[in-house]
């Protein structure tokens, strides 16, 4: 896949990520499955409720060689606070400092993904208080010093105030949001404005789920008739042409391949315009 966001920190993003969540004992083989069809971004969390981050090491270490080294490969993973997690499947003691959390779930997710670095720390959510939230930014920044973090981001950001004190108060600016594209949110626009300003790669989930009515729509069905995609193919590419970065967690070898193939077409203005006005509120 040769089409990729940079963000301000000189990163380049895969424009399609494949995601983890959910996958239990079928991790590992749909991860193989996802980078032998061409994904070169993963993401994943250290939260065992919903993801199998080790699951996601094995298919990676499975992978490596005959042409696919670790540096092919950017990888995301995320820190969980306590409130997110299953009680009884903490992946660190709920009881340390915040500093103390973070370091012991990177070192969890090190072991899990086989790996010495990661591509990308992603704060899963922020804390109940901007305080606890840059808590938890220092601890990540002072991993990026030693080599042990690439870049580090921030997920279900949806004020965008929270953003804009992450980012002020930040040493190492915020290179990545995660969020769901959904109508709720007005589709993040003033978030996803505040990033293409700042060099931030916009990442989506929920993308064809909570669009059900956008993908019906004949501004993306008639697109797709006239590509000959299917509408989830239409609203992907349309995605990555306007600088977001969506991830698919399908599960179905033909969905992999169809999700990379958006990049054999490209969608002119006039038509990227039309499917704006289906996210325009
Ligand atoms: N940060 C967070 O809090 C958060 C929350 C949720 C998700 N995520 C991340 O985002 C990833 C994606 O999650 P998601 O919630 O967007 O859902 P998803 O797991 O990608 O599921 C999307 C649905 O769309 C289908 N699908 C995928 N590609 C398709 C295609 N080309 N054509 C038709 N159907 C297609 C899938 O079915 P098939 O399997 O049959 O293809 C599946 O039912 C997760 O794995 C995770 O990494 C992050």
């Amino acid at each position: 896949m040769a089409e990729y966001a940079t963000s301000a920190a000189g990163m380049n993003v895969p424009a399609i990520v494949y995601g983890t969540a959910w996958k239990k004992d079928d991790t590992a083989r749909l991860v193989t499955l996802a980078l032998q069809a061409g994904f070169r971004g993963i993401d994943t969390a250290c939260q065992p409720k919903h993801y199998n981050e080790a699951g996601v090491g094995a298919g990676i270490a499975a992978s490596l060689g005959a042409g696919l080294s670790r540096t092919d490969i950017y990888l995301q993973t995320k820190f969980t606070s306590v409130s997110g997690h299953d009680p009884a499947r903490i992946p660190y003691d709920p009881a340390a400092p915040l500093r103390g959390q973070v370091a012991q779930s990177f070192a969890t997710s090190l072991g899990n993904l086989q790996t010495s670095y990661v591509d990308c720390l992603v704060v899963h959510s922020p804390l109940p208080t901007a305080a606890q939230t840059l808590e938890v930014w220092r601890a990540i920044e002072s991993i990026i010093d030693v080599g042990g973090i690439r870049q580090a981001g921030v997920s279900n950001c949806y004020v965008l105030s929270t953003l804009q004190a992450l980012y002020r108060e930040a040493r190492v600016k915020p290179a990545v949001v995660q969020n769901r594209f959904y109508a709720e949110t007005g589709y993040d626009r003033d978030i996803r404005a505040y990033c293409r300003d700042h060099g931030i790669v916009y990442q989506c989930f929920w993308t064809l789920t909570a669009n059900p009515e956008p993908l019906a729509d004949p501004a993306i069905t008639e697109l797709a008739s006239s590509y000959r995609r299917t509408p989830a193919q239409i609203l992907f590419r349309y995605l990555t042409q306007v600088g977001v970065v969506p991830l698919t967690g399908t599960r179905s070898g033909a969905h992999m391949r169809e999700d990379l193939a958006i990049f054999e077409f490209e969608l002119t203005e006039p038509e990227r315009d039309a499917v704006t006005v289906l996210f325009a509120g």
